[in-house]
């Protein structure tokens, strides 16, 4: 989708689009942040059973959750060679396995003699060994091991191995698709290879993994997270300096994204906040207290932050440039 081929969206909101905001900034951004795409179905309501019906989540692990490419790991989870990953999904369960040093493989995770799971948490190992019986196979899911083999004369080990399913390896994540004869990670994730580039994943590591079980459908919780139509009654502190329902969010094949625009008051106050007021509110400056850091005559918020912002981030992106 070209810059010039974007339509612009209908139902939006009476301030300024996120396209206009760009155009109001002196440094240019890459030409896909000016791309804009249209609500595909429109504003037709979902229907209710896509979030709770047993059925709908039936037809989700079907064609989606056992057939797509789903992110299971980082590889710094499993940097040994015998370091493994346990990644569980609806009622399945895979193992991700530092095969080799620049080699990982993914099982479903399974014994193939009577189908207990075979490793029950992340761990290293050596080979892979089922805790019933101790059928053993190699990390590269060839079978070395069977038990009393001499009760076994009827099975061929080649065709005992550990039953693979597809490995994608992109930013120093991890990624599995159930379906080994999808397309590659790669093609699947199209433009968002591009748009991500310049934040270099494969330079990050976890430093910290914080998980929550919901008694909900997925659909429930991520979309609680990637909108900010909530902001205006959740979080009313920050409409001084973020245009919440300017957001705009886009819908590639594969993916979506949202754009919040910073450093500009939300449509929604009833009043027009200054540059410095929108920079008082960011740093937490309260009523009564001194601003910390003065703007500026004629700088805008969203100029200085961006300063201030490139400065602190250049050394991450680029160490050789600080
Ligand atoms: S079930 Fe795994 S070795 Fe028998």
């Amino acid at each position: 989708m070209s810059v010039e081929e974007t339509p612009v969206s209908l139902n939006r909101s009476p301030g300024p689009t996120y396209r206009q905001i760009l155009d109001s900034d002196r440094v240019k951004p890459a030409d896909h942040f000016y791309e804009e795409s249209p609500y595909f179905s429109g504003t037709d309501p979902i229907p209710v059973s896509r979030y709770i019906s047993r059925e709908f989540h039936e037809l989700e692990k079907k064609y989606m959750w056992r057939t797509t490419w789903q992110m299971a790991c980082r590889e710094e989870h499993i940097p040994a060679v015998g370091d493994t990953f346990v990644y569980e999904i609806c009622d399945m369960s895979f193992l991700i396995v530092r095969s080799a040093p620049d080699e990982i493989r993914a099982y479903w995770n399974f014994c193939r003699h009577r189908g207990r799971q075979l490793v029950s948490q992340s761990t290293w190992t050596p080979v892979l060994r089922c805790p019933f019986h101790s059928f053993t196979w190699n990390l590269d899911g060839t079978l070395a091991y069977v038990p009393t083999e001499w009760d076994f004369p009827h099975i061929d080990k080649d065709e005992l191995g550990l039953l693979s399913v597809g490995v994608g390896r992109w930013g120093g994540f991890v990624f599995i698709n159930p379906s080994p004869n999808g397309e590659s990670l790669e093609d699947y994730m199209g433009e968002m290879v591009e748009h991500t580039a310049p934040w270099h994943f494969e330079t990050r590591f976890v430093e910290a993994h914080v998980a929550k079980v919901f008694n909900a459908n997925w659909k429930i919780v991520e979309e609680a997270f990637m909108e900010s139509f909530h902001v205006a009654a959740t979080h009313p502190q920050q409409m001084v300096r973020l245009g919440d329902v300017n957001t705009q969010y886009d819908c590639y094949d594969n993916f979506s994204r949202a754009l919040h625009p910073s450093g500009v008051p939300s449509p929604l106050l009833k009043w027009t906040p200054t540059e410095q007021e929108m920079l008082d509110n960011m740093l937490d400056i309260r009523e009564g207290e001194e601003s910390i850091i003065v703007l500026p005559e004629g700088e805008t918020l969203r100029s200085f932050a961006a300063i201030v912002g490139r400065d602190q981030l250049r050394p991450a992106r680029d160490p050789n440039s600080a």
